[in-house]
């Protein structure tokens, strides 16, 4: 059986990672600055975490959400004091895309509602209503095609107006800094326009966090910066450093019910447990202090480098802007500096989202072979 090609690879081969660092089967040693697609938070293989999984994984691996899990309980009081979003509910489910699949489809159950606003240049997945909700053709199918949503410029308030006043619009979602498209912000007036329309016209603000979340920008979530009290925040990546967790925040203004919401694998013990110990170790470690310094030492150092046009982002979610495609610059970089980077939806842009643990001595690393590369 061959696998289904859908992904172009790096010829590299990890096989095993520790803090920043991956190594291949050859003992190559890569710094990480890209975090297996800003998934890595509090490092790789962080004793901490790893005892707790194999404690529970000795204990209970698995089972379904038809039995009391004390975990989630303690899950969700630990998340709402880390994050600060008193009083929200918590719901688990096991991805990016199917947390804002859930946040876009209780958006719908809620309002009775059913078209959606989404941004220029936004993400939110590939499934169903998240797929349509992102701004990319190429990866919308006709199947997910029905779904009613309307693209909007980011930062247009009088198109997100116009488009609110017909009435049948149940939810904007928004990433507060965009992660695949390139790390595009808008204003605080913005945001903070968008979810008093949504108030008004009765539709549900949804922030997506699944990139942006659990201190990758050194807030919690990058919506805090605005001060705002979304509806609805999608959460992932970062969430379980590498175990699949996603979830969502629900304001305690939208009440469950039975069967409004559910899933098989979501929340489960070893997750739960991933995602205990992630909070604990960002807590610990003080790791969203770091993000902070280190991301400004990354901006004060960047600004030295030849050929860029911009650097972008904040936290930990940062990009190089230059005025030429990165990809040869990516390979230069694995290749023959040993350095992972990301990329984005935007050619020009070389991304960096390292684990949340990186120190000053690996950014001078990565910016003295960028410097090497550029001159
Ligand atoms: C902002 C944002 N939302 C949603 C997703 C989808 O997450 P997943 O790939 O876990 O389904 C991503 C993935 O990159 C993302 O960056």
């Amino acid at each position: 059986m061959s696998l289904f090609d859908v992904y172009p690879l790096f010829d590299i081969m990890p096989v095993k990672a520790k803090d920043v660092y991956v190594y291949d089967e050859n003992s190559n040693e890569y710094l990480d600055l890209y975090g297996g697609h800003a998934v890595i938070s509090v490092g790789h293989s962080h004793p901490t975490y790893v005892n707790n999984l194999t404690n529970q994984l000795e204990q209970l691996g698995f089972y379904s959400n038809s039995v009391q899990n004390p975990l989630q309980k303690e899950l969700a009081f630990k998340l709402e004091n880390a994050s600060g979003c008193k009083d929200y509910q918590l719901f688990l489910c096991n991805s990016g895309a199917e947390a804002n699949e859930n946040a876009l489809k209780l958006a719908s159950f809620h309002t009775g509602k059913k078209r959606v606003i989404a941004f220029k240049n936004g993400f939110h997945g590939r499934t169903s209503a998240a797929v349509a909700a992102t701004d990319n053709q190429k990866i919308i199918a006709p199947i997910n095609a029905q779904q009613e949503v309307d693209i909007l410029s980011l930062g247009d308030l009088p198109s997100v107006e116009a488009s609110l006043k017909k009435g049948d619009v149940c939810a904007v979602i928004i990433e507060c800094i965009q992660g695949v498209g390139g790390l595009d912000e808008s204003t605080a007036a913005f945001y903070k326009g968008l979810s008093k329309l949504c108030k008004q016209y009765g539709a549900l603000f949804i922030t997506d966090e699944v990139q942006s979340g659990f201190g990758r920008t050194g807030d919690f979530f990058a919506f805090q910066k605005y001060d705002l009290q979304p509806d609805i925040i999608s959460m992932a990546k970062g969430m379980g450093n590498g175990f699949p967790i996603g979830g969502i925040l629900i304001h305690p203004n939208i009440k469950a019910s039975y069967g409004l919401l559910g899933t098989t694998f979501g929340g489960n013990h070893l997750a739960c447990v991933a995602c205990l110990s992630v909070l604990d170790i960002l807590e610990e470690e003080k790791l969203q202090q770091n993000v902070k310094e280190v991301s400004n030492y990354f901006v004060e150092k960047a600004k030295s480098l030849p050929k860029v046009k911009s650097i972008k982002g904040r936290g930990l979610m940062l990009g190089l802007e230059f005025d030429f495609p990165v990809a040869e610059l990516r390979k230069q970089l694995i290749y023959k500096h040993k350095i992972f980077t990301g990329s984005a939806k935007n050619p020009n842009v070389l991304r960096i989202l390292p684990p949340l643990t990186i120190k000053k001595e690996h950014i001078d690393q990565f910016l003295n072979a960028l410097k090497s590369e550029l001159s």
